[in-house]
């Protein structure tokens, strides 16, 4: 075999292998570079007889024209395989269905709670907040909660640790806020009636829990005060939320209690016509006249103004309204439970 034609063969076989681009380009260096053979044996031709120098010469260029053809067609070929790998690698179905996002949404408590303020403020009242972390003085002795009742015990009240000296003075004293009637009088020393105020607000007890009592639960304190507020005045108050909190036709009647921070103080019952107030006097919050010592407290002049106060359980009406029979559910994390508001 001719010099010609081993290189044609070898060249074509090493060319049927290559696989990519770089191996291509080694071939092309290999077979058409200035030191192959082929440029060699090209450039050996002048010491060649000029007949045979002529008919190698054709030969040779015939072989390096069909080579450099051969090279290019296979770049081509190498460049559409890589194409369609990519493509192929790289596809979207589109007529997939997508994954989805899951959407959370508001915690019961917190749909219940929105309600309320939104009756109350379509009856005028302004949403006051106040500190979770509050003063002896203002969650006890500024409502005249005298200093032995037993709320004030370790065993009702968390208490925070302080130094001895910061303990014994009820206005360094601190305490996560047992109820939320300790935004009263704070909100009072900078406010002159007349007023009306809701205060939503998370309070705490070192209760130990059951179905219906929690360690942390929420409250809306109300406080309405003016010249002549009286106790006819929350009646109606509570007659028009619970007929639109319920959505049914509740009646309402007071029942006597006691509070140190209300006189009279009484406890809102309440009977309807559907589910769990059907047919029975349910007690649900407490209130009453605001005591006049209060008023004091707060820098009143005493017997300038009377109101009326209550406190309401969120987690009691939730409770009520969706017919929930354990409290704790709320705090659970559950969402078998949180799924269905
Ligand atoms: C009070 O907290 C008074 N501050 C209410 C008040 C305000 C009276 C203004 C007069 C004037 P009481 O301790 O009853 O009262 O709590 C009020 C409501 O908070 C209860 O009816 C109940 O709904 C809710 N509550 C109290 N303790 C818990 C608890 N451990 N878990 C869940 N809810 C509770």
């Amino acid at each position: 075999m001719s010099n010609i034609a081993k290189i044609e063969k070898a060249a074509l076989q090493d060319l049927s292998r290559a696989k990519t681009p770089a191996e291509l380009e080694n071939l092309r260096t290999k077979y058409l570079g200035r030191k192959s053979e082929l440029s060699l044996f090209l450039r050996s031709l002048k010491d060649l007889p000029p007949e045979e120098r002529a008919k190698s010469g054709r030969l040779a260029n015939d072989l390096r024209g069909k080579l450099e053809t051969e090279i290019e067609e296979k770049a081509r070929q190498l460049k559409s395989e890589e194409l369609a790998r990519k493509i192929e690698q790289e596809k979207i179905d589109v007529t997939a269905p997508g994954r989805r996002v899951e959407h959370g949404h508001l915690h019961p408590l917190t749909i219940v709670r929105q309600e309320i303020e939104d009756i109350f403020r379509s009856m005028g009242f302004d949403i006051v907040e106040g500190p979770e972390v509050e003063t002896e003085w203002y969650n006890f002795d500024a409502l005249n909660v005298p200093a032995d009742h037993p709320a004030r015990e370790m065993q009702d009240t968390f208490w925070l640790k302080q130094s001895e000296e910061a303990q014994k003075d009820p206005r360094a004293h601190l305490l996560p806020r047992t109820h939320t009637s300790a935004v009263q009088v704070r909100y009072m020393e900078k406010h002159q009636p007349p007023f009306r105020i809701i205060v939503p607000g998370r309070c705490f007890r070192n209760e130990a829990t059951d179905a219906t009592h929690e360690m942390q639960f929420h409250q809306i304190e109300g406080l309405m005060v003016g010249k002549d507020v009286s106790l006819a005045n929350m009646k109606g108050v509570m007659e028009y939320f619970f007929n639109k909190f319920f959505k049914d036709k509740i009646e309402v009647r007071f029942v006597s209690s006691y509070f140190p921070f209300t006189e009279p103080s009484v406890e809102v019952c309440i009977k309807g016509t559907k589910g769990k107030l059907k047919g029975r006097w349910l007690e649900v919050v407490p209130g009453g006249v605001v005591n006049q010592k209060v008023f004091k407290m707060a820098g009143y002049v005493p017997g300038e103004y009377q109101g009326f106060a209550f406190g309401m359980g969120v987690d009691r009406m939730a409770m009520l309204k969706y017919g929930i029979d354990d409290i704790r559910l709320f705090y659970s994390s559950d969402l078998r439970f949180l799924k269905q508001f």
